[in-house]
């Protein structure tokens, strides 16, 4: 009786769900959801956020270094950023009942995965203006769409957070136009940066469709809103004329423009780097990983600190 009883209310949850759905409505925490939509917003919202946090390492790299106290400042908020987009996914993440620290272990034990983006080396100043406008623009073209992601949390989280990363993709944009418009010698260093980050920016996009086992689900879930070869097209035709204000050459000797569809077609991009890349053999996987061990550990007092903080708060409430 009792199993039947429940088979019923979960169908009418089920129902209910499905209903909210294709309304193009929110499921907010307090709402039933199928254990697999909880999975996937689990997965893929923790995924962002150890990138946001993992993605603040090879630009904090170059902090000390910024060629001015302008770029410096500007460096320094934008790192800032990129914890606070962090913090914004790890409670919308909670909300779905997964505790940070669970997450946190995730991450450092290497159980978690973070954009592959993450694990290439930033040699030159030039970098920093690279991943500014390719990777926060790839960025922002993947993430606009998930602001009216199905899962309230996540969606609202999404909108202050490409705020942000407009204004990063700009900055970014302005230091490779500057070195772009500068000596032979830093429009070399800014192409050469450009050459570097172009086609790991158009892996961020994931799998072709055809090799993306979560799309589909994702996308009837009105999680993922478009599909990952959909975010990449987009992103390449944002980029052509960009890269013609800029002055620089598209690494990609193969994009042509398809007269018939209107859109851009681009060369192939090599899947062995991403496959090796998402195995940890990328050029800076280990270090990045080391590095958020390392801050983990040292970070512990902060941690201790803050608990017994909170936990005399409380009594001193209690005993009020
Ligand atoms: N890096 C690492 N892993 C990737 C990846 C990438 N670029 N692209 C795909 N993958 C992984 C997926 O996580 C999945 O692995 P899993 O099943 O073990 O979790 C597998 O490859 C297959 O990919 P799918 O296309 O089936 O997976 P999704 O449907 O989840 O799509 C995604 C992948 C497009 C990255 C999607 O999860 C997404 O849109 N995520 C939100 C955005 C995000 O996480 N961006 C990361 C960059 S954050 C950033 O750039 C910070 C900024 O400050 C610059």
């Amino acid at each position: 009786m009792t199993t039947s009883v429940t088979a019923v209310e979960t169908t009418e949850e089920q129902a209910h769900f499905d209903a909210l759905i294709e309304a193009d409505l929110r499921i907010e925490p307090r709402d039933w959801m199928p254990e697999a939509y909880r999975k996937t917003l689990i997965r893929q919202i923790s995924q962002h956020a150890h990138s946001e946090i993992i993605g603040m390492q090879p630009e904090a790299n170059w902090i000390t270094r910024a060629p001015s106290l302008k770029r410096k400042a500007i460096l320094m908020a934008k790192v800032q950023d990129e914890a606070g987009h962090g913090l914004y996914l790890y409670s919308a993440a909670q909300t779905l009942g997964i505790t940070r620290e669970e997450m946190n272990m995730q991450l450092i034990e290497g159980r978690a995965r973070y954009s592959s983006i993450f694990n290439y080396h930033t040699p030159t100043w030039a970098d920093m203006g690279a991943i500014g406008w390719l990777v926060d623009g790839a960025a922002i073209c993947n993430q606009v769409p998930l602001c009216r992601a199905s899962y309230g949390p996540y969606g609202r989280a999404m909108v202050r957070i490409c705020k942000e990363e407009s204004f990063h993709q700009r900055q970014g944009f302005e230091i490779l136009l500057e070195l772009a418009q500068g000596t032979p010698e830093q429009k070399q260093m800014a192409q050469e940066a450009v050459d570097r980050w172009y086609w790991p920016a158009l892996m961020m996009f994931g799998p072709s469709d055809d090799a993306s086992p979560n799309s589909a689900r994702s996308m009837a879930w009105k999680i993922k809103r478009f599909s990952n070869d959909e975010l990449r097209q987009r992103f390449v035709g944002m980029c052509v004329p960009q890269f013609e204000a800029l002055g620089l050459e598209c690494p990609d000797k193969d994009l042509r423009f398809d007269e018939e569809t209107g859109q851009w077609i681009m060369g192939e991009i090599d899947w062995s780097e991403f496959e090796a890349v998402l195995d940890g053999r990328g050029p800076a996987n280990t270090e990045r990983l080391k590095r958020r061990r390392e801050a983990h550990d040292s970070g512990a007092w902060v941690r201790e600190a803050a608990t017994a903080y909170a936990r005399k708060q409380a009594e001193a409430r209690l005993a009020a």
